[in-house]
């Protein structure tokens, strides 16, 4: 039984989606997890995954080992017992902590594969909340807009705790992903601006109420068939992810080189500090947009088409 996930990118809201405000994210479909299970003649449950360097028995691995609890609580949802003896492949070709979901994707292939192998296929609802179970074991306060972007593998409008809105863009765009190669460390942003928003609650609630107003007219734009008008949204967002102390130099060096290499706006996308940033490119100049911000320092480059 295979399965698989692909990657996201947070395309406006990051941060102000933790404080309930709206967020746009969308799959990233060139990268993706695979998970295969099979029944295996060897005893336990066999892991073998060769990004991380993981071979392994389930039964050495610690509970809260991030593939391992992601098995235990699937096998637990499902009811599953006794355990036959299984062997579990895992490849993805998404890069760890660059904002693109790694993680979440894993969770999400690996649900999916262990649900169907076991003949007790999830709805999309079940797996997205079994997933997101699993995200808050590992984060402190995720939002929970990875393992909703990658279960629906749809663009998705989300705002915690309201249900769940995916939408389909009017017309197609290309994005530009330029990873600065540096691990992005979410928890650490996330927690810094917690640290900001708890001495200066005025200040931050407007900045996140600026960037919700920005995220609703994103969708706006790309449901009606104008995704050329996120460019300077892109921009501006960007400007409030510096107030938020979450931009870098590496980031602001990129997503400057994409502006001046024609990109129609830019701004980082997800935790900051490190990760990626993406820029709004004609389809035409977005390989010239990417050889740029590789010429920049970027560590790797994607380019997307978002339809
Ligand atoms: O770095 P990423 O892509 O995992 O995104 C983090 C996005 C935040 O809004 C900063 C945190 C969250 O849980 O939504």
């Amino acid at each position: 039984m295979k399965a698989s996930a692909p990657g996201k990118i947070i395309l406006f809201g990051e941060h102000a989606v933790v404080y309930k405000r709206p967020a746009l994210a969308v799959p990233v479909n060139q990268v993706k997890a695979d998970v295969e299970v099979s029944e295996s003649n060897q005893p336990g449950v066999q892991i073998h995954a060769p990004n991380i360097g993981l071979t392994s028995d389930l039964a050495s691995l610690p509970p809260d080992h991030p593939i391992a609890s992601v098995i235990l609580k699937t096998i637990q949802a499902l009811g599953v017992s006794p355990l036959p003896n299984l062997s579990l492949t895992i490849e993805s070709t998404i890069p760890v902590a660059a904002g693109l979901g790694s993680g979440a994707a894993v969770s999400v292939a690996l649900i999916r594969a262990l649900s169907t192998f076991f003949s007790h296929p999830l709805i999309d609802g079940q797996i997205n909340e079994l997933a997101f179970e699993i995200e808050k074991f590992h984060h402190i306060t995720p939002s929970g807009i990875d393992n909703t972007v990658i279960t629906y593998n749809m663009p998705v409008y989300y705002m915690k705790e309201k249900p769940i809105e995916t939408f389909k863009p009017g017309k197609p765009f290309t994005i530009v992903i330029g990873d600065t190669g540096i691990p992005a460390p979410t928890k650490e942003s996330v927690g810094d601006v917690r640290r900001l928003w708890l001495r200066d609650q005025p200040r931050f609630e407007a900045i996140f109420d600026e960037v919700a107003q920005i995220s609703t007219m994103a969708r706006h734009f790309i449901v009606s068939g104008r995704p050329e008008l996120l460019g300077e949204l892109m921009d501006h967002n960007h400007e409030f992810l510096q107030q938020l102390t979450v931009s870098s130099p590496e980031l602001d060096a990129l997503v400057e080189t994409a502006r001046k290499a024609g990109a129609f706006g830019a701004k980082l996308s997800g935790g900051g500090r490190g990760g990626n940033m993406i820029a709004l490119a004609d389809p035409a100049s977005a390989e010239s947009v990417a050889g740029a911000l590789m010429s920049a320092g970027a560590k790797r480059t994607i380019i997307t088409e978002i339809n």
